[in-house]
């Protein structure tokens, strides 16, 4: 679905945040990208959706090198590949269901987006969404009124109107207390399994790795150094990835 090849990024003050990464993805895999801060992991998920320009390589995905394409093929690709962040990104002040119609905004004018004339598939579609994560009844309610679990899951409801193949998950439960947490992590799944969307998602936490992630890779100094599964990373590969002084904290 996605081969990521000897992936380089040298940002404009020179930082190499990615030095010659290369993986690939399958189509439904729940990949987690763990590593120490300052890895690169970000960095990564911002030049698979083109955010960030990458310095050099490829990422091919269905059938093209998309690091090579401009102006309205990229807009293509973000459509594509959705999006979700650790401060969830919605307008406070809207209500849910405005909130993930806007997902859908490339399709519609933005005139009729702001008069609220949005199309009635539209809505049928944000409906279904809200309510594969849970929010049935919540449509009408400010975006701002609800907690931070219920706002990611709303900006995941937000990605999926663009039908993505590929959902990218920058430290989705970060700002999340541990309950809340795996309540975001399951709907993540669910998407994953009953719609077959494929996850790359960074995390921090090894236990949420263990429980979500069918495969893992792990970035050091923007050098991936471990690829496989996640219950194969014992204590060694732990200290390998997180450093001799690190200990695991564990999120029930
Ligand atoms: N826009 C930028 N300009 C310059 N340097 C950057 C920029 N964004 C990130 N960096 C640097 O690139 C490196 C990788 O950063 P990145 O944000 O990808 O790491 P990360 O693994 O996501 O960290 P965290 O776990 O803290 O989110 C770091 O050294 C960071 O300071
Ligand atoms: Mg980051």
């Amino acid at each position: 679905m996605l081969e990521v090849r000897n992936l380089q990024k040298v940002y404009d003050n020179g930082t190499h945040a990615l030095k010659g990464v290369s993986f690939d993805v399958k189509q439904g895999e729940f990949l987690v990208v763990i590593g120490l801060s300052g890895s690169g992991k970000s960095t990564l998920l911002r030049c698979i959706n083109r955010l960030h320009d990458p310095t050099s390589g490829a990422v091919n995905f269905e059938g093209e090198d998309i690091t090579k394409l401009r102006g309205a093929r990229i807009r293509s690709v973000r459509s594509r590949i959705g999006m979700i962040f650790q401060h969830f990104n919605l307008i406070p002040r809207r209500t849910v269901l405005t909130n993930v119609l806007s997902g859908s905004l490339s399709k519609t004018s933005v005139l009729k987006s702001i008069l609220g004339m949005w199309p009635e598939e539209d809505k049928i579609k944000a409906k279904q969404y809200i309510d594969i994560v849970g929010l049935t009844g919540k449509e009408n309610i400010r975006a701002d009124n609800l907690s931070g679990g219920q706002q990611q899951r709303v900006a995941i409801a937000r990605a999926l109107m663009q039908n993505p193949k590929i959902l990218l998950a920058d430290e989705p439960v970060a700002s999340l207390d541990p309950a809340t947490s795996h309540s975001v992590m399951q709907y993540l799944k669910k998407v994953n399994e009953e719609l077959g969307v494929t996850v790359i998602c960074n995390l921090h936490f090894l236990s949420l790795v263990r429980q979500y992630a069918s495969r893992v890779i792990a970035l050091k100094g923007g050098e991936l150094i471990y690829e496989g599964k996640p219950l194969d990373i014992d204590e060694n590969w732990f200290k390998t990835i997180y450093g001799e002084e690190a200990v695991e904290v564990t999120i029930n």
